[in-house]
Formats: C-alpha cells, structure tokens, sequence
C-alpha cells in the first residue's frame, strides 16, 4: 500500500522526529514527496529537524507539533492539526525511550516505558486511525518495536514487554484493516542495532556492529514497499538469516518445552550455537 499512498500524496506523521530513525524517515517521506508533521518532545532537536526537513520540501507543508506521546491530549491535538493541514499517508508512531528495570525494582521506570513505548502508540493509533478510515484513501501505519519485543533478551524486562506488546498490538491493528478492507495497512519495523541518540548516550562513537539510521531507514522503506508486515532489519553483526534462527529458538522454547530464555540458559549453550550456526550455512 505504500506505493499508491505515496502516489496520492498527502502527510506523513511521525512521532519521535528529531532524532535517530524517526529524523531520517521523516526526511525520506519528504523526498518521496509527501508534506510531512514532526512530533516529538518540546526543544531545539525537533526545531532543528523542523529546519533541515524544510530545507527539502518546497512549498510542501511541513509542520512541527512538540508532543508528549504518552499524554493522549497531545496525540489528540496532534492529530487535529495534522489532518487540519491535510491528508494522513503515513502514521509512524516511532517515539520510545529505553530506561533501566528489572523485575523486582524500579517500578516508576516501567510505568514511564509502558507510557511512552506502548501507549504513545495506541495513543496514535486511536488518535488517527478512526479519520484515516473514514478518508478511505490508500495509507500505511508504521509502529516501531524491537527485537527485544519478540526474542525477549535477559537484562531489561520492561522494555521487553513495552516493545512485545507493540508487536501484538500492531498484528491485531494489521488483521483489523485486513478484515474492514480498509484501504490501509499496517507494519511493524523493528531496528537492528542502529547508532541513534538512544546509542549515543551510552556509546560516543559509533560501534562498528551498529547501523547508520540512514541505513536502517532505507532498509525499512524498500521491504514496507514490499508490503512486508514484519521488518526485521538487519546490522553489521547480525544477519537476517541470524535472526530468523533467534527467533525460531526463541517459539521453539514454548514447541520443545524448554526452559524460559534457554538461549541464556547454560544447558542449552551449545545447542542454541549449533542452531545459530545453521544460519552462517543458509547466507
Ligand atoms: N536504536 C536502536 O538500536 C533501536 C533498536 C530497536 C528499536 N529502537 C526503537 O526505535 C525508536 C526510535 O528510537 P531511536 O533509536 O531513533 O532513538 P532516539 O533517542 O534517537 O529517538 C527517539 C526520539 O523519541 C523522542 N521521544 C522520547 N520520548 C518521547 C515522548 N514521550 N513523546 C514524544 N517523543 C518522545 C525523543 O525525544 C527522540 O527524539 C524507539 O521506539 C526505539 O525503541 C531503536
């Protein structure tokens, strides 16, 4: 559907704009030709991206709206003003924060990532999605997960489960379009390591396992053009043959029952190698 949205022109709107992946799809929305609304928090980074966005735009409208995602009072009045100024092609609701929890600590820290990881994005999604049906012209629905949402790693539980249950919502949103023939379908992206602001923070270089966004982007644009729903994209460590065998072990825990996370599980260290191991044979 991506296509034909284009085609028809109109607004992309992405959440999190001013930074990392969600910056450099607003600029290619843009060169694709559609106007395009910035959301992201209030500050100098969402001017700035305001400013080198125009810069490519031409008389094509181009709107920053500073929004909180996990207030729904903002995402509602983002969503005004974007259909105010036009027709909704693309919906990226991209905004998420990775913070530090763990099971039995930290529990302010999970409200603030279910907050803004989960329900930034229902918030978009019950914002826009009611309009954009009723317009009946060709979109897509872009929601950013993770691979930690779907092979579920030891060390931040919190942001796993914000980021698995963006993938189930987002398979749910795409069968629900599916099944009203909406004219609109729904993806999930799902970054490899990329080296965005999230990165920064933690790494002042860029480690050489890491994707550019730029690489990530382009990578996310060519397979949502191919109509994939899921887009797991790639990085310098991790190939997709990799990662389709991560996440068979990862179902095959519940299929062969084994322990919870036996990828981590030192019993199963040499059988998830020699699993892992296919995939160099299948590249
Ligand atoms: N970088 C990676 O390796 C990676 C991997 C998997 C998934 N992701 C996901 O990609 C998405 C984009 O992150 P990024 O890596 O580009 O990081 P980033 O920090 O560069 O960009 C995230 C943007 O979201 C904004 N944001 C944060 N909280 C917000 C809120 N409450 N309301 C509105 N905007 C808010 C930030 O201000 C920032 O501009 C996130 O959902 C993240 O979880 C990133």
């Amino acid at each position: 559907m991506y296509a034909q949205a284009i085609e028809k022109g109109g607004l992309a709107v992405v959440t999190g704009a001013a930074s990392g992946v969600g910056k450099v799809a607003v600029l290619r929305f843009a060169e694709a030709g559609l106007g395009v609304v910035l959301a992201d928090l209030p500050g100098e980074a969402l001017s700035a991206a305001e400013d080198e966005v125009r810069a490519l735009s031409g008389d094509r409208t181009v709107l920053a709206v500073p929004t909180d995602v996990s207030d729904q009072n903002a995402v509602a009045n983002l969503a005004d003003k974007a259909f105010a100024a036009g027709e909704v092609a693309v919906l990226m609701n991209n905004a998420g924060i990775g913070m530090p929890t763990s099971n039995w600590d930290k529990i302010d820290n999970w409200h603030r990532i279910i907050e803004v990881n989960l329900f930034g994005v229902l918030n978009g999604v019950q914002a826009f999605l009611p309009r954009m049906i009723a317009a009946g012209r060709p979109a897509v629905v872009v929601n950013t997960g993770s691979k930690q949402g779907i092979t579920t790693p030891p060390g931040n539980p919190g942001y796993n489960v914000s980021k698995a249950a963006v993938k189930v919502l987002t398979e749910g949103l795409a069968h629900e379009l599916r099944e009203a023939r909406a004219p609109i379908t729904a993806h999930l992206f799902v970054p490899g390591f990329t080296y965005t602001g999230m990165i920064q923070r933690f790494a002042p270089t860029k480690p050489d396992s890491a994707w550019t966004s730029e690489q990530t982007v382009d990578y996310f644009i060519e397979r949502m053009a191919k109509g994939d729903f899921y887009i797991l994209c790639p990085d310098n460590d991790v190939s997709s043959q990799r990662d389709r065998k991560r996440v068979e072990w990862a179902i095959g825990d519940i299929i062969e029952n084994r322990p919870a996370l036996s990828r981590w599980h030192p019993d199963y260290a040499e059988k998830f190698a020699a699993h892992e191991a296919e995939a160099m044979n299948q590249s």
